[in-house]
């Protein structure tokens, strides 16, 4: 396995996706995108949307992709993406990507394909989608196209997609022995940047997810978060304000160990194992902090809607250089392809 530490990293090329399927929420920004704020600062980096990814599996509902690709580009910016720093583009707009997984699907055999964990898993967790496709088997592959247009040296992932970045190791591999036999290769085998595990849970204690509806979005209102917050589920021991209380057995502690300082932290810690603060008094506490973090996110997330036409120039300006970037690759891959006799 082949994971670097981001600590340990000097300035390379960085790249990342994120699909466009639904609202981005606390567990995106906490977990992900504070992590590309800090590689954004050092490193060259390409962050795109990756709409042909979020249709391999929502084919059948395209819809979900124009419904969300500008919030949630918009949410990059809000929360300090800057596009003077990365480039910011959407996949669909640099055809390139699809002509390079195209080639690499001639060379790459199936079983690399049919090994890759997430491919039987997700299969199983969507059954409501029929994935049986081929489109959805090439996923992992269409990223390595992603990976290798950049020639990116590192890409910050979750731990799941981690074999996606062994496999785009294989891929350049491949490439670089089938084609450029005594020549300098073309592309670099990237490692795997492991993002740690999200500290933050869900409103209930499990993962945060839309799909488990315990979601803090990062566009919604402040009167929202606040009532979702209060509703939220503590330690189940606590029936009675009089009960005492564990924070280890409470979500909202994990959030008090993320956004509070020593002294509430210690404070919710006597408070609640004496019974002598309430589940509001402590809720009220983390709230605010919760909301000096959200509140600029969401005042600047207004601001940039406020401009839709400003927002397209930046996109398409990353588009651009994207494009830019990728059609000098398809050259020497086309030509590693013994391809010049295109006119
Ligand atoms: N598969 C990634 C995910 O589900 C998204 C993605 C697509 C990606 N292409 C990428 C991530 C290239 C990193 C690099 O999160
Ligand atoms: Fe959770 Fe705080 Fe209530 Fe304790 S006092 S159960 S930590 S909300």
């Amino acid at each position: 396995m082949s994971t670097t530490d981001l600590t340990q990293v000097t300035s390379k090329r960085i790249l990342s996706g994120m699909r466009p399927t639904g609202k981005l929420h606390l567990g995106h920004y906490k977990g992900v995108l504070e992590n590309w704020l800090q590689l954004q600062e050092q490193h060259q980096c390409y962050f795109f949307a990756a709409d042909w990814h979020a249709l391999t599996t929502e084919y059948a509902n395209p819809s979900i992709v124009k419904d969300t690709i500008w919030d949630m580009l918009i949410d990059w910016l809000a929360v300090g993406i800057d596009p003077e720093k990365a480039v910011v583009f959407i996949q669909s707009e640099v055809p390139e990507h699809a002509e390079l997984h195209l080639l690499f699907s001639f060379m790459t055999p199936l079983s690399w394909l049919e090994r890759v964990p997430t491919y039987k898993d997700q299969i199983e967790q969507l059954r409501e989608k029929d994935l049986g496709t081929y489109g959805f088997l090439g996923y992992p592959l269409l990223q390595s196209a992603d990976i290798l247009m950049y020639r990116a040296d590192g890409v910050p992932v979750g731990e799941d997609q981690i074999p996606h970045i062994e496999l785009t190791r294989e891929v350049a591999r491949r490439f670089n022995h089938l084609y450029r036999q005594g020549i300098p290769p073309l592309f670099p085998e990237p490692e795997s940047l492991l993002m740690p595990a999200a500290k933050l849970p869900g409103l209930d204690g499990r993962k945060m997810s839309k799909s488990y509806n315990n979601t803090i979005e990062l566009g919604e209102e402040w009167k929202i978060t606040e009532k979702k917050v209060k509703t939220m589920p503590t330690d189940p021991a606590r029936v009675r304000r009089d009960d005492p209380g564990t924070p280890e057995a409470c979500p909202v502690w994990d959030f008090h160990k993320v956004y509070s300082t020593e002294a509430e932290r210690e404070w919710v810690q006597d408070g609640c194992t004496t019974a002598s603060i309430g589940c509001i008094d402590c809720k009220m506490c983390m709230l605010k902090h919760l909301e000096a973090e959200l509140q600029p996110i969401r005042d600047r997330r207004a601001e940039i809607a406020s401009r839709p036409d400003d927002l397209r120039d930046i996109v398409k300006l990353g588009n651009e250089k994207a494009r830019h970037e990728a059609s000098r690759t398809m050259e020497k891959v086309r030509k590693s392809l013994k391809m010049g006799y295109r006119v």
